[in-house]
């Protein structure tokens, strides 16, 4: 499958597509924002519970939060998190509200190139306008450090970004967040923020060779994570299995404790550090409880 699609890329990228180059084939809409002032602190917290401040940030290296550089390997080759302070060339500091929302829900640069789904925007689609402004605000906020993030290392086709164009085609979307009727609104919270902003199915739904998420594998675990790491199963029969109730989970995110008395190795430790254990004791409870309800197994793709 990987070479199927290797193959696909870089014949879809001589041939073109429908006549196009694929290298000019323009993707994503321009934003129409109805919302452009944002609220700072709230952007802060969403920008905890989207794991934007984990990710971006390398505390073991010394440099300043929000600079990148944390590179992951992958199946495709090594990622590195750009700077994401306002320094006008180092980070985003040139950029515009506009440019901003286009990347963070569309997965698309200013210059109209694709984004690789290590930035895991698809989760990210269903930010409003008030969400944008309101992140916006918060990295305005971020003071300007010039350093360099370093570059992706990835392995051909994959290092031809116009390809990511078709992928993106494909796998672009995320799982539904939007509100269901009859649902409490703890639920339908839980789901806004377990299938949205805090993209647990990026590390716990296992991909295709692609990279692409499985819909039939969704929260079912992933053997195949960066750096060799596993993510178990978090459907609501795995996690009942592993001794979770609402209460201890809703703990869990915050303290790291597991029920067996440990606590969580790996990349869902720097998950609770940077992202879950700032959030509000209400949202992780609307995180348990979503994750535990029988009717959550069958939800999202
Ligand atoms: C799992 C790690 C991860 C998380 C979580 C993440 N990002 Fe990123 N982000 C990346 C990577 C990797 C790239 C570069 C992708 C590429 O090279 O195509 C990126 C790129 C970006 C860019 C483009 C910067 C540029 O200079 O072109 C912006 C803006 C951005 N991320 C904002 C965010 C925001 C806002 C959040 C939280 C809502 C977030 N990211 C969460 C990994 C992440
Ligand atoms: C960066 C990848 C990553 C993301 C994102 C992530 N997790 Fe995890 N998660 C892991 C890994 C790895 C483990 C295994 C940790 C261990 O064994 O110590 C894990 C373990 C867990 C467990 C324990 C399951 C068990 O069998 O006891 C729960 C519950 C969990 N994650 C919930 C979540 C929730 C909720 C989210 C979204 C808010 C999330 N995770 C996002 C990687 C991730």
């Amino acid at each position: 499958m990987r070479r199927i699609l290797s193959v696909l890329l870089a014949l879809a990228a001589v041939v073109g597509v429908g006549g196009v180059s694929l290298a000019v084939w323009p993707i994503g809409e321009p934003p129409e924002l109805a919302e452009r002032t944002g609220d700072p602190q709230r952007g802060g917290y969403l920008a905890r519970a989207g794991g934007c401040i984990a990710c971006h940030s390398d505390p073991g290296s010394g440099r300043p939060a929000l600079t990148g550089g944390a590179q992951f390997t992958t199946a495709f080759g090594t990622f590195v998190p750009p700077n994401l302070t306002t320094h006008p060339t180092a980070g985003i500091g040139a950029w515009t509200i506009d440019d901003f929302a286009r990347a963070v829900r569309q997965g698309v640069a200013p210059d109209g190139s694709p984004y690789y789904p290590a930035f895991p925007y698809a989760f990210y689609g269903h930010l409003s306008d008030q969400d944008i402004a309101d992140l916006w605000a918060a990295f305005r906020g971020v003071k300007a450090q010039e350093v360099t993030a370093g570059a992706n290392d990835l392995t051909f086709p994959f290092n031809l970004r116009f390809g990511l164009k078709i992928w993106r085609a494909i796998y672009g979307g995320g799982p539904p967040t939007d509100p269901m009727d009859g649902r409490s609104e703890t639920w339908n919270r839980g789901r806004w923020l377990v299938n949205g902003l805090g993209h647990c199915g990026a590390c716990h739904t296992d991909r295709n060779l692609a990279g692409g998420r499985r819909a039939d594998a969704y929260l079912a675990g992933s053997d195949d994570l960066p750096d060799r790491g596993k993510a178990p199963p978090i459907r609501p029969g795995d996690l009942r299995e592993a001794g979770w109730t609402v209460s201890s989970l809703a703990f869990g995110l915050k303290s790291g404790a597991m029920p067996d008395g440990d606590t969580f190795g790996s990349g869902m430790g720097e998950v609770v550090r940077h992202g879950t254990a700032w959030l509000s004791q209400a949202d992780r409870e609307a995180i348990a409880a979503y994750l535990l309800d029988e009717d959550t197994a069958g939800d999202g793709g």
